[in-house]
């Protein structure tokens, strides 16, 4: 089994609506040590793509989950590349809850393309991979590569970042699931404008892994939409300030939401959050 890892976004600004009906986007990418659990084969299947589930299994099992599109997609493109289409299976475990803003999918569908052709001696160089990736959703990319990266586009330019620093986070899982096209669909201008040099800032606090700096530099333009879109999250949401003292982050368009304590606060922050419906997990940013 391989870690297909969760992520947050440490900033996220969006732009202007595009002709295709994406928004432009900047965001701070960064994945967790936390995740789902993939395990691909390239072995004969009686329907070419298999898709074994568990864990969390409130996932479809079908061509509608991103495992299964991005199985289906590679099999197809290295059947031309190889002369045979090899058959692919997927055992994938679920922890990332979905409609949480976590890039679950989007993370199962980067892991099964990458070790897919990792499996078949890489018959796809990696530039095929990326525009599968892109086809499938506009965070597959950057799980192609992982670690931190700034997504420019609709998320699907990746600029890689190196130099960060392991930081523990505690990821706050309400309850409620939010679906990011209801969330887009709230964003109407004006917005509210990102912090001057916003993305820079995080960047820095990211490379100096300084969890104040971090979660100062904190912004998600779709905190206003999703609160607004799903009210029990605004709930929950002020319920979790009101407990912490301070705003907890909102990673992509919800409904996880996050806390980046000091080294040595992470017990208080979960005690300060006990009781509080849904679930309460400690991992680490990994960039
Ligand atoms: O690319 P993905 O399938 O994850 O996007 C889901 C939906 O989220 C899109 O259909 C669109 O409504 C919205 N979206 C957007 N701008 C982005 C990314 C997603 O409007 N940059």
């Amino acid at each position: 089994m391989a870690l297909s890892p969760a992520k947050l976004n440490l900033y996220l600004d969006v732009g202007s609506r595009r002709d295709d009906g994406y928004h432009e986007i900047e965001t701070l990418f960064v994945a967790l040590d936390w995740g789902d659990q993939v395990l691909v084969s390239v072995r004969p299947s009686e329907d070419g793509v298999h898709l074994q589930l568990s864990g969390d299994v409130s996932v479809p099992d079908d061509e509608q989950n991103l495992a299964w599109r991005a199985a289906a997609i590679w099999r197809q493109a290295a059947g031309e590349a190889t002369g045979d289409a090899p058959d692919v299976a997927v055992d994938l475990s679920k922890s990332i809850p979905v409609g949480s803003g976590l890039g679950g999918g989007s993370s199962n569908a980067a892991t099964v393309l990458r070790r897919a052709n990792a499996k078949l001696g890489k018959p796809l160089p990696d530039a095929e991979l990326y525009a599968m990736a892109r086809d499938i959703g506009s965070d597959v990319a950057f799980f192609l590569t992982g670690g931190a990266a700034i997504g420019r586009g609709r998320g699907d330019r990746i600029e890689p970042l190196t130099g960060g620093t392991p930081l523990p986070v505690v990821l706050i899982l309400p309850p409620i699931m939010c679906s990011t096209p209801t969330v887009y669909a709230q964003v109407k201008a004006p917005l509210r404008p990102a912090p001057e040099n916003g993305l820079d800032a995080a960047i820095h606090a990211l490379r100096a892994g300084d969890p104040k700096a971090l979660r100062d530099a904190h912004f998600n333009a779709l905190a206003i939409p999703a609160l607004t879109a799903y009210p029990p999250l605004l709930r929950f949401t002020s319920d979790v300030e009101r407990r912490l003292g301070r705003a907890p982050c909102l990673s992509g368009s919800g409904s996880a939401l996050f806390d980046i304590p000091d080294a040595d606060d992470v017990q208080n922050v979960l005690d300060k959050l006990d009781g509080l419906p849904g679930e309460r997990i400690v991992a680490n940013l990994v960039p």
